[in-house]
């Protein structure tokens, strides 16, 4: 691209502005929102500072140049905006920091060691190191833009932003596979098949396969000795005075932009990744399906469901009306069925049938109480349990889902009133839910009486070894030789946990990878306890707790399938030196442990008490994502058991105190368990390690002992850290330890002192509170 007629042209552009090109930036410079905001490039076109964010600023790069500034590349996209009074500093030591007064908010490029920095007319922001070799780039760090010349190497992705004007990372994500392929597919899923929902078909090709940019709007794949082995886009459009990015846009879908500087145009659109904006799976939350009306895409609820916010449509859809128990054993049928038709779905089938019709279809699922919705094609029919996911209309596929809906639940067609109706709609749910408070009262004192009479029918049923599970009931029971199968005999072990040893397995359909635990030492009767605990444990949903998929109660075994977690435990990261993660990583695993916990302690339907927080049982997913395991599994331990956990030389390892002393354990008693995790956390080593000097063999006492002495960098070791932020972190760790339960703040408390919303007083020593008694 010829620059130089850019220069000039976009002279006049800032001819009026304060900002000056200063593209070759030395160590000591510095930028603040208001004076100075941006390092611009030497075109002009370019420029890397200080933009405007929701009621702060960000840091990031934008095209100046252009009448509509558009963002290309933000800094820490999902941290918070800065205030006016941050600057941006180009440090004496070589790295770009954010500060406010003294204190150091974020580190923007963390080149220790550079000598310059340049924002170069590529759009491409560079740190360079005395030898003018470049150590640190913006372009190895997409976010959701892709500029010409920049290179998307395999095993990197880019995502989405949340909105047009709120960059934070949003719900898609586009990712050069390993295997040549490059595919799309939504957030928090693995890279397998049944997700992906575009793919450039490349796999195969070859290792190394990189996606490319040339000026001219040309985008491609090359293979590791540069051969070009697919064109995404003709390129061979003008260069001159046109400059071109391609977005993975907020909806989803990537697009080539083009616009000409001397127009003053808008972006026009030159090429997308798909033409029909109901594509992207995901768009739609649970148990709503997209379809689109004038090629605008909609989010429209199954039969019997409505929107969980209105407006909101990745908030999915929850059902209307209560559920009523599953009782068609004795003939009382109260469920009929809702056709949707021409939509596809998510296959989690738990069970496929061959059929010849769709009454038979229904007929089965209407028979199966676990059966909550049944998908009908070419004489199969799936039967799923809800939630169902990346529901789309499609005019090419005659599928139909039939939703068990109550025959009591009114519903209107398709779940949703055309838009006209909305009001009136609103009215008529006013009334129903009127009605349905005082039937719900009702309902209270008769489902008493049946409670009662299932009460005893399931005792009778539990003795035939027959039981039946609940119609909510989300996790799948499998029999021992399934899960064999699955596991190809048990051979893969990959973990053993206290309650038994853990093996890789996949299952058939979909080849999901899962792992499978086969429990130890749980109680040998109480097979209603186990059905309850699984229901519980099943009916949780949080990123950050493993998902059980399902589970195994087959004579005297008794297994749990899970998701399979790719990255061994926080213990596993923590301690092997090699894996160990940077600063701002570890905090991420602190908040995503206690987002972990405060779900358990306060979220879920009923509260649950880990009892056994500790690295081991922390796991980690693929992108590093910190996964609680075991949850709810502490009530199926044997009595003798749960008194097994005993202490090394005065310490307690992750224990609380009350258990010693054999006082009522409650919630506190997982806080003192994180707290002992967050300082592992923090300090990157075993909370006990003898081989360590004596007086630095137990952590916690090391810890509040740095602190009470103001040393607390020798908790570090050689890693760099703003003292500040490792004193508050110890400070909240000490306050999680205190001896005293009440003195330990709650979860919700813990996650907002994480977050730095809430100040952390000076915590006492752990131990005050009762030597002062
Ligand atoms: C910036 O540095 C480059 C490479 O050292 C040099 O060629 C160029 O002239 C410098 N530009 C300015 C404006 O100093
Ligand atoms: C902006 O930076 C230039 C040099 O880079 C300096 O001369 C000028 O004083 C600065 N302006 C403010 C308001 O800091
Ligand atoms: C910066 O501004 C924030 C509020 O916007 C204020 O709390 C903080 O004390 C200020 N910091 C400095 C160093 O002036
Ligand atoms: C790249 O593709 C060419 C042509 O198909 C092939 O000859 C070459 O071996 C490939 N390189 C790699 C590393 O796969
Ligand atoms: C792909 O890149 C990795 C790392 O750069 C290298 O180890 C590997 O040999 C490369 N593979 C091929 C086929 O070039
Ligand atoms: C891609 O387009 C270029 C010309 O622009 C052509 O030379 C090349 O063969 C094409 N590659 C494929 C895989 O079609
Ligand atoms: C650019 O877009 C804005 C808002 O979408 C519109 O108001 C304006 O007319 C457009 N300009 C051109 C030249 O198309
Ligand atoms: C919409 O709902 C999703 C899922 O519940 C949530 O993560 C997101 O923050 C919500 N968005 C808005 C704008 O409220």
């Amino acid at each position: 691209m010829d620059f130089i007629t850019l220069f000039f042209l976009f002279s006049a552009f800032f001819s009026a502005s304060a900002q000056q090109i200063q593209s070759n930036v030395s160590r000591g410079s510095s930028l603040t929102p208001t004076a100075n905001s941006t390092w611009l490039s030497h075109s002009g076109l370019y420029a890397f500072g200080f933009y405007k964010q929701g009621n702060g600023y960000a840091v990031g790069i934008f095209i100046a140049g252009i009448p509509e500034k558009t963002v290309v590349w933000t800094a820490n996209r999902d941290g918070l905006p800065v205030p006016k009074n941050t600057t941006l500093l180009f440090a004496s030591d070589g790295r770009l920091v954010l500060q406010m007064g003294q204190e150091q908010l974020a580190v923007v490029a963390d080149s220790s060691g550079s000598a310059s920095a340049s924002m170069l007319n590529s759009g491409n922001f560079v740190i360079y190191n005395s030898k003018k070799v470049i150590i640190w780039q913006s372009f190895d760090y997409p976010t959701d833009t892709f500029l010409p010349s920049q290179r998307l190497l395999a095993g990197h992705e880019m995502f989405s932003s949340i909105s047009e004007t709120d960059h934070s990372t949003g719900i898609f994500r586009l990712k050069m596979q390993n295997d040549g392929n490059l595919v799309q597919y939504p957030v928090d899923t693995p890279d397998t098949a049944p997700y992906a929902y575009y793919a450039s078909g490349t796999n195969g090709l070859g290792d190394n396969v990189t996606l490319n940019f040339a000026a001219d709007g040309y985008l491609y794949l090359l293979n590791a000795t540069g051969f070009n082995i697919k064109n995404l886009t003709a390129g061979g459009h003008p260069t001159e005075e046109t400059i071109y990015l391609m977005r993975l846009d907020v909806d989803g879908i990537f697009r080539l932009y083009s616009q000409n500087l001397k127009q003053k145009g808008n972006w026009s659109i030159e090429w997308s990744s798909s033409l029909d904006k109901c594509d992207p799976k995901g768009l739609c939350g649970l148990n709503s399906f997209c379809a689109s009306f004038d090629q605008e895409p909609d989010c429209l609820c199954i039969p019997g469901f409505e929107k969980v916010h209105p407006g909101n449509r990745t908030a999915g859809c929850e059902r209307s009306f209560p559920e009523e128990g599953c009782n068609n054993k004795n003939g009382d049928i109260k469920y009929s069925f809702e056709e949707v038709s021409n939509t596809i779905w998510e296959d989690v089938s738990y069970s496929v049938l061959s059929v010849p019709s769709k009454e038979s279809c229904e007929q089965a699922c209407l028979e199966d109480c676990n059966c909550e919705a049944a998908l009908f094609k070419d004489r199969t029919c799936s039967k799923q349990r809800l939630p169902l996911r990346y529901g789309r209309r499609t005019q090419t596929n005659p599928n139909i889902a039939f939703i068990k809906v109550s025959i009591s639940t009114p519903t209107t067609p398709n779940g949703n009133m055309p838009k006209e109706n909305k009001k009136e709609f609103r009215e008529d749910i006013l009334i129903i839910c009127a009605s349905f408070v005082a039937f719900g009262c009702m309902m209270l004192v008769v489902s008493g009486f049946v409670f009662y009479k299932n009460h005893f029918r399931y005792r009778k049923l539990s003795y035939d070894g027959n039981v039946e599970l609940s119609h909510e009931f989300a996790p799948r029971s499998f029999t021992y030789s399934e899960l064999e199968q699955v596991t190809g005999g048990f051979t893969e072990e990959v973990g053993r946990g206290s309650f038994g040893a853990v093996f890789k397995g996949a299952m058939s359909i979909g080849e999901k990878v899962v792992a499978v635990k086969r429990l130890e030492k749980v109680l040998a009767e109480g097979e209603r306890e186990f059905q309850t605990e699984m229901k519980v444990i099943g009916r949780t949903h949080h990123k950050n707790l493993v998902r059980l998929l399902g589970y195994c109660h087959d004579g005297i075994h008794r297994l749990l399938v899970y998701e399979y977690m790719s990255n061994g435990s926080l213990a596993d990261v923590l301690f092997t030196p090699e894996k160990q993660p940077c600063w701002d990583e570890r905090m991420g695993i602190a908040r995503n442990v206690a987002k972990g916990i405060l779900y358990l302690h306060e979220e879920c339907d009923e509260q649950i008490i880990h009892c056994d927080i500790k690295p081991h049982n922390i796991l980690m997913d693929e992108f590093g994502c910190a996964k609680i395991s075991d949850f709810g599994l502490a009530k199926l331990l044997k009595q003798d058991q749960t008194k097994t956990f005993t202490g090394i030389r005065g310490t307690r390892g992750y224990v609380a105190p009350e258990w010693h002393r054999k006082l009522p354990i409650t919630v506190k008693a997982d806080v003192y368990s994180y707290g002992i995790v967050l300082l592992e956390i923090i300090c990157c080593r075993k909370n006990v390690d003898w081989n360590l000097p004596e007086k630095e063999a137990i952590l916690e006492e090391w810890a509040y002992h740095c602190f009470e002495t103001g040393d607390i960098t020798k908790l570090l070791g050689d890693e760099e850290v703003d003292k500040k932020q490792v004193e508050r972190m110890v400070r909240l760790a000490i306050w999680c330890i205190q001896d005293e339960p009440s003195l330990r703040p709650s979860m919700k408390k813990v996650l907002l002192m994480l977050e730095g919303t809430v100040d952390i007083p000076i915590p006492p020593s752990p131990a005050s509170f009762l030597s002062a008694i």
